[in-house]
């Protein structure tokens, strides 16, 4: 089908993904999980899409049911693709929900939002009663902020206040994420920005401060949230 062919042509994970084979690893453990009728919320990111390979191997080989809440529109579109029945939040709850990280510390907080669908990936792991977290070793570290920034979603017209808020906060260095392979910035499935912020001291309020600032619509500090982290060597 020719709409089929084009949106193939926009999905390119296959040869850019880190720790593929601990990635994939993970993906089969993760589907390994899923039962007969759930409602499965699918963060975003590399591991997210090797999961649902092989989520859709299941589907194919044991014609298990499985319906898929994405958080991003690129898992959307590769549910499209594996043929995984979807929904949204404004159905049902997901039974539980996996996804990725990009710094998991030893207490389970997290960053996330490399890929800029954080507010929907907190908004799908906040209306689910289980989330697991699929990380390969290299994404544990003693503490946030070691490798990453901290992506803070933001409404382009708030930016220069916000930007000026979160360095009151401590941040040394703050910068607008700059778009791939063109000029400008990355603008988000909800039609913000991202600014992200460099903290030398990443506590457990610094999520909620950053929350509280007007036009910041979600950050990716993960602080407290009852996770469970899968971790492959
Ligand atoms: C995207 C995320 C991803 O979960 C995170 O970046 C990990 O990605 P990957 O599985 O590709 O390593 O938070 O917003």
């Amino acid at each position: 089908m020719k709409w089929e062919s084009s949106l193939m042509e926009h999905l390119q994970w296959s040869d850019t993904i880190t720790n593929r084979e601990s990635k994939e690893r993970l993906a089969r453990m993760i589907a390994m999980r899923v039962q007969e009728g759930e409602v499965i919320g699918a963060g975003s990111g590399s591991t997210v899409y090797l999961a649902l390979l092989a989520i859709a191997e299941r589907i194919r080989t044991e014609n298990l049911h499985v319906t898929v809440i994405p958080a991003s529109m690129e898992i959307s579109m590769e549910c499209v693709r594996l043929g995984i029945p979807q929904t949204t939040l404004w159905m049902c709850r997901p039974d539980w929900t996996f996804d990725g990280a990009d710094e998991v510390d030893p207490d389970r907080n997290l960053i996330k939002g490399r890929g800029g669908a954080l507010f929907k990936e907190k908004l799908l792991i906040s209306s689910s009663n289980r989330t697991f977290i699929l990380v390969d070793e290299s994404k544990q570290v003693s503490f946030l902020g070691s490798r990453f920034p901290v992506p803070v979603e933001v409404f382009p017209m708030a930016l220069p206040y916000v930007e000026r808020e979160i360095r009151a906060m401590g941040a040394s260095r703050t910068q607008l994420r700059p778009a791939k392979g063109k000029d400008g910035p990355v603008i988000t499935e909800s039609g913000n920005l991202i600014l992200d912020a460099w903290f030398s001291n990443i506590h457990s309020s610094l999520e909620k401060e950053i929350k509280s600032v007007t036009g910041v619509i979600e950050n990716g500090l993960f602080m407290g949230y009852d996770v469970e982290v899968m971790v492959a060597k």
